[in-house]
């Protein structure tokens, strides 16, 4: 994100905006005294139990206890994170966003009002163009109808070489070259980047248009041209069809990541409209953090081909660092030569999907792919593996994937599973040493071992999801929390949030903007919560922890003083009676 959000603009942003409005735009609402009703987008029901209330700004699902404020809500619904979600609430009031200095400089937003028009221009031209009739009959020969075109708002670049440039004239040229539509040359020469082109328009989650694809319908090289990267453009993290995808299915449960626009839209017309491609790169870390904010289920299904096998071993190394929790991942092999594309317009959809139901989960690729070309019944082949699948191991979040894994390697390697656990941890350390990646997501899940002890960041999640749950705790576990909490941001929250008992998660997040720990938030905030957390189950667990913490704090600096833990509890003791 450029640059630090102002937190005095977020605070008039919250009180400026009505929830009734950033909703019932989103949800059909119905005024019910001096609530507004409606069925919950959060879950599948007939009856509505979704309350939205004006006064305090907040919803709340009486029926699967969604609650939260308008930011909260578009966070949720719209799968944006916390700084999107605050541009989008801006944008719906007509303001920008101001930034504070920060580290990137501010992206240029009015280059989504140029694309916009660009996106209506293309979509005109196969409607109209003198060249339309080459564009329509070649999709219509890959088994395309007008609907599926117009749903994924499918479009032409003509013959030429300055359609778009002079139908865009009025944005200035050096608009157009940001927007990554018009090529300037060495020469000098400007010229359109896109031309004699079939145009796929790659929209963001919010729906606006953020670069294009487009493939010839004739002769010509290359088969696609991509936008390049601009200041609204990160193929890194965008995904062609998300955007529709959630628009088919609202509670998308699952997304099949493809490897071209043609597959996309293909599944679509036939029927499968939860699927999506990456924008001629490779699929990265970035990706997956995307798709799982809004799914808990990938499924890669990369073509039958090399190219197609190689892009499937990649992706487990991207996705390794954030499948925590219950986060999954798949994958379907395709026969060689084929793609999803071909495969069902050949075998239909009812054959697609069985492959895909019977998707490898990615534990079992992982080790079968480490083991081709193995001898495990040699000891030399057992130790290669274990070699082999350590370090990628290590860059696993602690979790039930990596338990699986582990538990999976060490029966296969006769290497127990506390053993390979420590080697992967101590690989990951050593990693870290040498490039530092920051670890994007942090830690929910307890080491195996000792599953009852609480951890603080688990606390936190629950707080951050629930920050009312503050309220059951006894004052005096309250204190100790703000106090002498292990984790400084867990010690923070819960002292904010003693001093302001009515901060909803949505607030805890803006009171954060720019500063350290707004990330961690944010993400827990996004992460889906299982269960609600009871009361009961939260009070217990918090006073638990703080026992623990308690104990840890003074064996920690009775290492570091040489005291013995005697002579520190009774230091503690004489302390405590000076007081
Ligand atoms: P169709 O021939 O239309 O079915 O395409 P495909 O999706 O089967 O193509 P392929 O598997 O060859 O490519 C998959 C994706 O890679 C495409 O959707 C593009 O995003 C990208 N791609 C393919 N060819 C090119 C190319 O020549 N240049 C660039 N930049 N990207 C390409
Ligand atoms: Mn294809």
């Amino acid at each position: 994100m450029a640059g630090l959000i102002p937190q005095s603009f977020i605070n008039d942003l919250i009180a400026r905006v009505d929830i009734v409005d950033v909703i019932g735009a989103r949800v059909q609402l119905k005024k019910a005294g001096s609530n507004h009703k409606g069925l919950c987008p959060f879950h599948n029901e007939k009856t509505p139990s979704f309350n939205v209330n004006p006064d305090r700004q907040f919803y709340h699902c009486f029926g699967c206890e969604a609650h939260g404020t308008a930011i909260g809500f578009l966070m949720e619904y719209d799968g944006l994170t916390f700084p999107e979600a605050i541009e989008a609430l801006a944008s719906s009031v007509g303001v920008t966003v101001p930034r504070e200095q920060g580290r990137e400089p501010p992206r240029d937003t009015s280059l989504y009002e140029v694309l916009e028009s660009a996106d209506l221009e293309f979509r005109r031209w196969l409607r109209s163009n003198e060249d339309a009739a080459g564009a329509v009959a070649y999709l219509k020969s890959r088994g395309l109808t007008g609907e599926i075109a117009r749903d994924f708002g499918i479009g032409l670049a003509p013959e030429g070489w300055d359609g778009i440039k002079r139908a865009l004239s009025s944005f200035g040229e050096q608009k157009l070259i940001a927007a990554g539509l018009v090529v300037k040359n060495e020469k000098g020469r400007t010229y359109d980047r896109f031309r004699e082109r079939i145009i796929f328009p790659i929209r963001d989650t919010r729906g606006r248009v953020i670069g294009f694809g487009g493939r010839v319908y004739g002769a010509g090289e290359p088969k696609y041209i991509n936008s390049p990267e601009t200041d609204v453009f990160r193929k890194g993290r965008e995904l062609y069809g998300l955007y529709e995808a959630r628009r088919a299915q609202r509670r998308l449960q699952s997304v099949l990541v493809v490897e071209g626009y043609m597959d996309v839209v293909a599944l679509a017309q036939h029927g499968v409209v939860n699927s999506v491609a990456t924008l001629g790169t490779a699929i990265g870390q970035a990706h997956f953090e995307t798709l799982y904010r809004h799914v808990d289920l990938v499924v890669c299904c990369f073509d039958g081909d090399e190219a197609g096998r190689g892009a499937a071993w990649k992706a487990v190394d991207a996705a390794f660092p954030v499948l925590s929790g219950t986060r999954q991942l798949k994958f379907v092999f395709l026969p060689e030569g084929e793609d999803p594309d071909t495969i069902i317009r050949s075998r239909g959809r009812e054959h697609f999907q069985e492959l895909v139901d019977q998707a490898m989960p990615v534990g079992e690729y992982f080790v079968a792919h480490l083991e081709e070309g193995l001898d495990l019944d040699k000891a030399d082949g057992r130790a290669l593996l274990s070699e082999l699948a350590v370090p990628h191991i290590g860059r696993l979040p602690n979790g039930a994937l990596r338990r699986v894994i582990v538990d999976g390697l060490a029966e296969r390697t006769g290497i127990d599973a506390a053993t390979l656990d420590r080697a992967a941890g101590q690989s990951h350390a050593t990693d870290n040493a040498r490039s530092d990646p920051t670890e994007p997501f942090p830690e929910v899940d307890q080491p195996s071992r000792r599953p009852l002890k609480p951890s603080g960041s688990q606390i936190l999640f629950e707080i951050v999801k629930d920050p009312e749950l503050i309220a059951v705790l006894d004052s005096e576990t309250q204190v100790a929390l703000a106090k002498d909490a292990d984790t400084s941001l867990l010690a923070d929250v819960a002292s904010y949030l003693l001093e302001e008992p009515e901060a909803d998660t949505g607030t805890l997040l803006a009171r954060y903007v720019g500063h350290e720990g707004h990330d961690q938030l944010a993400e827990f905030a996004a992460r889906p919560l299982l269960l609600p957390t009871r009361a009961g189950d939260f009070a217990a667990k918090v006073r638990r922890y703080i026992v623990d913490m308690d104990l840890t704090a003074s064996s920690r600096a009775a290492e570091q003083s040489g005291w013995s833990m005697d002579d520190l509890r009774r230091h503690a003791q004489r302390r405590q009676e000076m007081l």
